[in-house]
């Protein structure tokens, strides 16, 4: 572990910069059409319902941890660093290659940077922001100096496929960042995070190493959540914002979580933002969990549309119930 840089007041303080961004999908594409050929439901429903049109779906031999391996290497691709540069990996996932040892310990495997911290975050379809958060305190307490943050997600894995409400909601894939510790303008401004362990049976797995001993399915009361996903991440967006001493309409891009366009379209309204500020990718990835944010991340900083000294908000809502919002200047 290498030392934070040295804060120099006159320069400005220490941050978290996000220097190169990454993603990684599974080959298989499967559309509405191919799910209404298998469960009672049809590509209006899904269009209408979720904005949701296809979703990708890992195959043999594309797991979390080759999944977030490829899109870290992008990611250190961008940031025109290697992997010798890296001290600190953290992958959010909540479907894990194994249930020990974490994931971030494979994908630092095969990237050859081992000797440096690497470990899992879970909390579910938030674990990006969590792990991202983790990072970034890491980096301004001077624990860690560059960092690799991925989510990756394999949820295909945890469907049950007769449970039409559930089984067309998600998808596979992964998206990684690179953060290094920079004294300057750029970087982490505000990060929120929460969490209300009351709502476990709202959207949970009933399954687990320490319970049944298997690994379980997916189940949720999807208007429930819904209805909460809205409430929480307006008011976390809003925290961020105050935090940072910002008003809402400084913002450039809202790069949302991707699980519903109703809800994202939801939020943005009660924050009063544009429609065109918002990156959406949930119409062709679906839900990917903890990999949603970052991989809608980097599709945008791919395409050109969140440029260097972009204010960004992330925003993430999940089981548990947690949830966050991270204000980045990229
Ligand atoms: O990552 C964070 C966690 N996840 C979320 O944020 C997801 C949050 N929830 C949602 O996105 C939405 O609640 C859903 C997309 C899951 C459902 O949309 P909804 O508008 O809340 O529908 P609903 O659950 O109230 O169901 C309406 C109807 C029901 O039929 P009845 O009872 O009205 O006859 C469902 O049985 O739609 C039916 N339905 C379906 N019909 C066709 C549920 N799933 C399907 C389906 N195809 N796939």
């Amino acid at each position: 572990m290498t030392g934070a840089v040295p804060l120099d007041p006159a320069r400005g303080k220490l941050r978290a910069v996000i220097k190169g961004t990454g993603s990684a999908l599974p080959k298989r594409i499967v559309t509405n059409a191919e799910l209404a050929a298998q469960v009672d439901t049809s590509d209006e429903w899904i269009t209408e319902r979720t904005g949701i049109k296809a979703r990708h779906v890992a195959g043999e031999g594309e797991t979390t941890a080759t999944l977030g391996t490829e899109a870290a290497r992008q990611a250190l691709d961008a940031a025109g660093m290697t992997a010798a540069d890296i001290d600190l990996i953290i992958v959010a996932t909540c479907t894990p290659d194994q249930t020990f040892p974490a994931a971030a310990t494979i994908v630092q495997n095969a990237l050859g940077c081992n000797g440096g911290v690497a470990f899992d975050v879970a909390a579910v379809c938030s674990g990006f922001l969590y792990a991202f958060s983790v990072a970034e305190s890491m980096i301004r307490a001077g624990s860690a100096k560059n960092a690799l943050v991925i989510g990756s997600e394999t949820m295909t894995r945890l469907l049950d496929w007769e449970d039409r409400g559930t089984c067309v909601l998600f998808g596979d894939g992964a998206g990684a960042v690179v953060l290094c510790g920079e004294i300057g303008e750029r970087g982490v401004l505000a990060t929120k995070l929460h969490a209300d362990g009351q709502h476990n049976q709202l959207l949970y797995v009933d399954g687990g190493p320490s319970t049944t001993g298997t690994v379980g399915k997916l189940r949720m009361q999807g208007r429930e959540v819904f209805r909460h996903a809205v409430t929480n991440l307006s008011s976390v967006m809003y925290e961020v914002l105050d935090d940072a001493g910002l008003q809402a309409d400084a913002i450039d891009w809202v790069v949302p979580h991707q699980a519903n366009k109703r809800i994202i379209d939801a939020t943005v309204k009660k924050l009063g933002l544009a429609a065109e500020r918002v990156i959406l990718t949930v119409d062709q990835h679906a839900n990917t969990s903890a990999a949603s944010v970052p991989l809608a991340l980097d599709v945008a900083v791919r395409d050109g549309r969140i440029k260097s000294g972009d204010l960004v908000v992330l925003e993430a809502m999940g089981g548990g119930f947690t949830w966050g919002a991270s204000l980045v200047r990229m």
